[in-house]
């Protein structure tokens, strides 16, 4: 049984992310998505909306599931009895800033390994900030987020639902 942690901040979930979980749910037997709970941070969404955007996004997905960690990484890994941390490359710009962290987790846990996993190319500009900036300014979201994000970005920033784009 070949366990995968998926971490991440998602705030929110982007189409970006589904697309990675989707692949890697075909490759490993699980698929833990982890929300970090981050005290140095402040989200837009709280990490119970996070982690309920993310559970109604992979709802028919039976081998993926969803949890909430704080601390370090490689500490809930082991909790969980996991040996791949997956991340998503976008570009090769993410590399360098994922290879590090990846070194650092590897010098924490040496039998915890990184696996990187390409984004779709048609994914490849998407990421939370940019979401939540269109959202915020009004713009449409639409295909860019599953639907339930759309809906509370919206409802976040007290924009009407559109129909069509
Ligand atoms: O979606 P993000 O914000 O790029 O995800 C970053 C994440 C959650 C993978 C990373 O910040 C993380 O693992 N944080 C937990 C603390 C930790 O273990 N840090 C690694 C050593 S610096």
């Amino acid at each position: 049984m070949i366990v995968a942690i998926y971490p991440g901040s998602f705030d929110p979930i982007t189409n970006g992310h589904l697309d990675v979980i989707d692949r890697a749910r075909k490759i490993f037997d699980r698929v833990i998505v982890a929300v970090l709970r981050n005290p140095h941070k402040v989200p837009l969404f709280t990490v119970e909306e996070r982690k309920l955007m993310i559970e109604e996004a992979v709802r028919d997905l039976p081998n993926v599931e969803v949890e909430v960690f704080d601390g370090l990484l490689v500490h809930f890994a082991r909790s969980k009895g996991c040996r791949i941390i997956l991340r998503g490359l976008r570009a090769i710009s993410d590399y360098e800033y994922e290879t590090q962290i990846a070194l650092i987790n590897r010098k924490m846990a040496p039998e915890i390994e990184t696996v990187f996993l390409p984004t779709s190319t048609e994914y490849s500009y998407l990421n939370s900030t940019v979401v939540k900036e269109i959202a915020r300014f009004g713009g449409c979201v639409r295909g860019l987020v599953p639907p339930g994000v759309e809906r509370r970005l919206r409802e976040k920033f007290g924009l009407p639902m559109v129909k069509g784009r």
